[in-house]
């Protein structure tokens, strides 16, 4: 099983700095991530993309919720990772919850040599 490690990254939702595309960049454990706001959901997400490490900051949302990269326009979606265009890739993806306003998100433990938990 694995266990998820639960990080709190802003007080509310509100503090973090989105661009107009409804995409913030923070920071979890000195990884830079990507958070997206569609229809009142949040979402975590890696901030390079899978297949040449397009800004995915940089990007855009589509009208179904999936975001594309700016560089060659690939989507995935945010929930799932899933390469939603076609291509084979899987966008790093993390889960967010709201818990009294405040942002968290959640990262499996890193495992220690032989996946072993440290
Ligand atoms: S780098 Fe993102 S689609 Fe190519």
């Amino acid at each position: 099983m694995t266990s998820l490690s639960w990080t709190k990254i802003a007080n509310h939702i509100n503090e973090l700095d989105f661009a107009d595309n409804h995409i913030a960049i923070t920071e979890v454990k000195g990884k830079k991530i990507c958070i997206a706001r569609w229809q009142d959901q949040v979402f975590a997400f890696a901030h390079k993309c899978p297949h040449a490490g397009g800004m995915m900051a940089h990007g855009y949302l589509d009208a179904l919720g999936n975001v594309v990269c700016p560089l060659h326009r690939y989507k995935f979606c945010m929930s799932n990772g899933r390469n939603v265009s076609g291509e084979g890739y899987f966008l790093k993806h993390w889960r967010v919850e709201i818990r009294d306003e405040a942002v968290w998100i959640g990262m499996e433990e890193s495992k220690g040599l032989f996946g072993f938990f440290k």
